[in-house]
C-alpha cells in the first residue's frame, strides 16, 4: 500500500490511542497460563499482538475477541498443549522472545518461526539463558528463527543480561514461573518493567531491588480483568507531528506513562516542548494520564547511554524531529537499532537523504544537524512499522506531497494510525 501525504497546515483535535503493544503481549501470554478467565479491555489490534494470541490459541488456549475486547480462558501453568504445526510469530520479536521462556518449560517440543524480518533477528540472547536453565533449543545458524524449543523441567538461575532488553528479561522471568525456587535477572541499564507489573497483577511474587528482578517459581496465577493503557510509543508520532507543524494542538487521552517508558516526555520537554500531563491515575499497576501538546520550536538534544536505551523505539521519529529542530539530534550507544525490524540506522538515513536531509551515520548511532527542510520525496517503510509512521510524520512537514511505500507496515503496531492522522487534519 502507498500512502500519499500532503503537507499539513495544523493538526488539531483529541485522540484516544489503541492499547500498548508491550503490555498487550504480556497480558495475552500471562492470561493464557493463569487459572480461569481474564477479560482484557483495549488489547492491541496490531498484527504483532494478534500473533501472540494466534500462538496461544495454537497452544490450546481458547480466546474470544471482539475487536479490542478480549476474553482469554486460561489453562493454568501446566495446561498448554503441543501445537499441531509450527507457531508463527509474524514480525514480532516480543512474541518469539518472551514466549520462548514459556515454551522452554513445556513437556513437548515447539517449533516457532516468523516473517523474513524476524528470521534475521538475533535469538542467541534468549537461547543462552534458557539453555542455562535446562532447555535445548535449535536455531538456524545457532541463532536465528525458526527455533525448535525442546522443553524440559527448568532450573532457576541468576542471570546477568548482556544487552539491555526487556524482551530477554521477560523471557527469563516467564521461564522462572515454571522453576522451583527463585530466578533472578540483573540488568545494568533499566528496561521497561511491564512484565514485573503484569506478573504481580496475576498474583506472582516479584521483587525488584537495585537492578535485580526476582521471581518466585510455581505461583498460583489467577485470571482477572485488565485494561491496557494507550501506547506511549504510538503517541510519540503525534507528539512529534505537533512539534513539527506550526499551529498544532493535540490532546491524547489515556496514555500509559510508566516511568520506564516516559523518558520520551522528559527528553521532549528538555528541548522546549510544551507538554502538559493531566488526569494522572493508575490502572492495573500502570501509570496513565492525558497528554496535551502544542506546537513550539524544538531545540533538539543528545541521546546516549541509558536514555538511548529507554527511547530505542522512538528514535526514528526523533530523528525526523531533530532535522527540523534548532540544534539537531545526536544519537550514541544505540547499536540495538541495527537489529530491530529493520536496521533502523540505515532505514532512517535512507529516507532522510531521500528528503534532502543530511545525516552522518555511525555504527551505534547518527547525527542529524538541525534547521533542515524536508523536500517532497518517495519514501519507503522497508516493511518496518515505526519507519512507516516516522516518515509519514516527516511528510507532513515536507515542501510538497510525499509517497510512502509499504505504508501498511504501520499495522504491525498501529493499524489505526493513518485514520487517526486524518482525523487530526493530516
Ligand atoms: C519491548 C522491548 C524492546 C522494544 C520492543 C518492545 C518489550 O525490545 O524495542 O519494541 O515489549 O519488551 P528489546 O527488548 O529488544 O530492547
Amino acid at each position: 500500500m502507498v500512502e500519499t501525504i500532503q503537507p499539513a497546515r495544523a493538526l488539531q483535535g483529541s485522540i484516544r490511542l489503541p492499547g500498548d503493544k508491550s503490555i498487550s503481549h504480556r497480558y495475552g501470554m500471562l492470561a493464557a497460563i493463569a487459572e480461569g478467565d481474564s477479560r482484557i479491555h483495549n488489547y492491541s489490534q496490531g498484527a504483532d499482538c494478534q500473533s501472540t494470541l494466534a500462538c496461544m490459541r495454537a497452544l490450546g488456549v481458547e480466546i474470544e475477541a471482539d475487536g479490542p475486547e478480549t476474553l482469554i480462558h486460561g489453562v493454568g501453568l501446566d495446561g498448554l498443549k503441543a501445537p499441531a504445526a509450527m507457531l508463527d510469530a509474524g514480525n514480532s520479536g516480543s512474541t518469539i522472545r518472551m514466549l520462548s521462556g514459556i515454551l522452554a518449560a513445556q513437556t513437548f517440543t515447539t517449533r516457532i518461526t516468523g516473517d523474513e524480518s524476524l528470521s534475521r533477528r538475533p535469538m542467541g540472547r534468549v537461547i543462552t539463558p534458557l539453555t542455562q536453565m535446562g532447555a535445548r533449543i535449535e536455531a538456524r545458524d545457532g541463532m536465528y528463527p525458526p527455533l525448535a524449543i525442546h522443553g524440559s523441567q527448568l532450573r532457576a538461575i541468576d542471570y546477568h543480561l548482556p544487552v539491555a532488553s526487556a524482551q530477554v528479561k521477560s523471557c527469563v522471568l516467564f521461564a522462572g514461573l515454571f522453576c522451583e525456587g527463585v530466578t533472578t535477572v540483573h540488568e545494568t541499564l533499566p528496561t521497561r518493567d511491564h512484565s514485573e507489573i503484569a506478573l504481580r497483577q496475576f498474583g506472582a511474587e516479584v521483587e525488584s531491588v537495585r537492578g535485580a528482578v526476582s521471581i518466585h517459581g510455581r505461583p498460583a496465577l489467577r485470571g482477572r480483568e485488565l485494561a491496557v493503557p494507550g501506547d506511549l510509543s504510538s503517541a510519540a508520532f503525534f507528539l512529534a507531528a505537533a512539534l513539527l507543524v506550526p499551529g498544532s494542538r493535540i490532546a491524547i487521552q489515556g496514555v500509559g506513562l510508566n516511568p520506564t517508558r516516559s523518558a520520551l516526555m522528559d527528553f521532549l520537554a528538555a528541548g522546549g516542548a510544551p507538554l502538559r500531563v493531566l488526569n494522572i491515575g493508575e490502572s492495573c499497576g500502570e501509570l496513565v494520564g492525558d497528554i496535551l501538546v502544542e506546537y513550539a520550536p524544538w531545540r533538539g538534544g543528545i541521546l546516549e547511554k541509558s536514555t538511548a536505551a529507554a527511547l530505542i523505539d522512538e528514535i526514528p521519529v526523533l530523528a525526523v524531529l531533530g532535522a527540523s529542530s534548532r540544534d539537531g539530534l545526536i544519537v550514541r550507544d544505540a547499536a540495538e537499532l541495527r537489529v530491530k525490524e529493520t536496521d533502523r540506522i540505515a532505514t532512517v538515513a535512507e529516507n532522510l537523504r531521500r528528503m534532502g536531509v543530511a545525516i552522518t551515520v555511525h555504527d551505534d548511532g547518527f547525527e542529524v544537524p538541525g534547521n533542515q527542510t524536508f523536500h517532497s520525496a518517495e519514501l519507503d517503510s522497508f516493511t518496518d512499522h515505526r519507519i512507516a509512521m516516522a516518515f509519514s510524520v516527516a511528510a507532513l512537514a515536507a515542501g510538497g506531497p510525499c509517497r510512502v511505500l509499504n505504508a501498511e507496515a504501520a499495522s504491525v503496531s498501529f493499524p489505526e494510525f493513518y485514520n487517526m492522522l486524518r482525523s487530526l487534519g493530516g
